[in-house]
C-alpha cells in the first residue's frame, strides 16, 4: 500500500519524506489555504517546491467546475513537473475532463467520492486514481471504510486499473483498515502516520533494554 501525505505543508512533507515511507502528496484548496498560499503565482510555485521534495505523484486541485475551465488548468499544472496529478471533483464536467485528461495519457485524480456509483464513473472515464473520503463519511454516521471495500472489490471485479486512494484519513486505525481490505493508496495528515510507530511496550521495553545495557557498562 502506498503512503501520500495529505497536506501542503513543506516541512511536513519533508519530514514524511525523511522517514523514507513517502509515495506521494496530495493536496487541495483548502489545504494550500491552511498554508497561506494564494494567488496562481504562488500556488503553481508552491506544487513546484513540493514536486522538489518528493519522488512520487503530487495531486494538485482545479478550481474550475466546466470542462473548458478544467481542461485549462489541467494544461498548466502538468507544465509544472511531471509528477503532478490533476485532481477533478466528482461531478458531470469533471468525469467529461478525466476521460479527456486520460485519454491524452494525463494522470487524474476524481476527488470528493462518496459512493461506490461515483467511484465506478471514475474508473471508467479512466482515472489514475479514486479518493473516496472516508473520514467525512464517517463525521455523517456512515461507515467509510465499508465504502473503500465495496470500491475494492467492484474494481477487483472488472480489473478496473484506477488506484483507490483512501482519502480523509483522520487516524492510524483508518490506515491499518485501508490495508487490510486492500486499498491501493491512503492519504493521511502526519499525525495518523506517526501515530503508526506508537506503542507503549515499545517504549516501555527500549527503556529497560537501555537501563540493562548501562548497569554492566559503566
Ligand atoms: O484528501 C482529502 C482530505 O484532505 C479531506 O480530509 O480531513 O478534510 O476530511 P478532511
Amino acid at each position: 500500500m502506498k503512503f501520500f501525505i495529505d497536506t501542503a505543508n513543506l516541512k511536513e512533507i519533508q519530514e514524511a519524506h525523511e522517514l523514507g515511507v513517502l509515495d506521494g502528496v496530495t493536496t487541495n484548496p483548502s489545504l494550500m489555504a491552511k498554508e497561506g498560499i494564494s494567488g496562481k503565482n504562488n500556488i503553481m510555485s508552491h506544487y513546484k517546491a513540493i514536486c522538489n521534495i518528493v519522488d512520487g505523484d503530487v495531486s494538485a486541485e482545479v478550481i474550475s467546475t466546466d470542462f473548458d475551465g478544467m481542461i485549462r488548468e489541467a494544461e498548466e499544472l502538468i507544465e509544472i513537473d511531471e509528477k503532478i496529478v490533476v485532481k477533478v471533483p466528482m461531478i458531470k464536467d469533471g468525469v467529461k475532463a478525466i476521460k479527456y485528461l486520460s485519454d491524452r495519457g494525463i494522470k487524474t485524480n476524481c476527488t470528493l467520492v462518496f459512493s461506490a456509483g461515483q467511484a465506478i464513473l471514475a474508473a471508467k472515464a479512466g482515472a489514475s486514481y479514486v479518493s473516496p473520503f472516508i473520514g467525512r463519511l464517517d463525521d455523517v454516521s456512515y461507515d467509510g471504510m465499508e465504502l473503500i471495500e465495496q470500491i475494492v472489490t467492484i474494481y477487483q471485479n472488472f480489473s478496473y486499473t484506477t488506484e483507490v486512494l483512501a482519502a480523509s484519513v483522520r487516524h492510524p486505525v483508518h490506515i491499518i483498515k485501508c490495508a487490510e481490505v486492500g486499498a491501493d493508496v491512503i492519504t493521511a495528515p502526519l499525525s495518523a502516520i506517526m501515530a503508526l510507530l506508537k506503542h507503549p511496550l515499545t517504549d516501555i521495553g527500549l527503556e529497560k533494554f537501555l537501563a540493562d545495557y548501562k548497569k554492566t557498562n559503566q
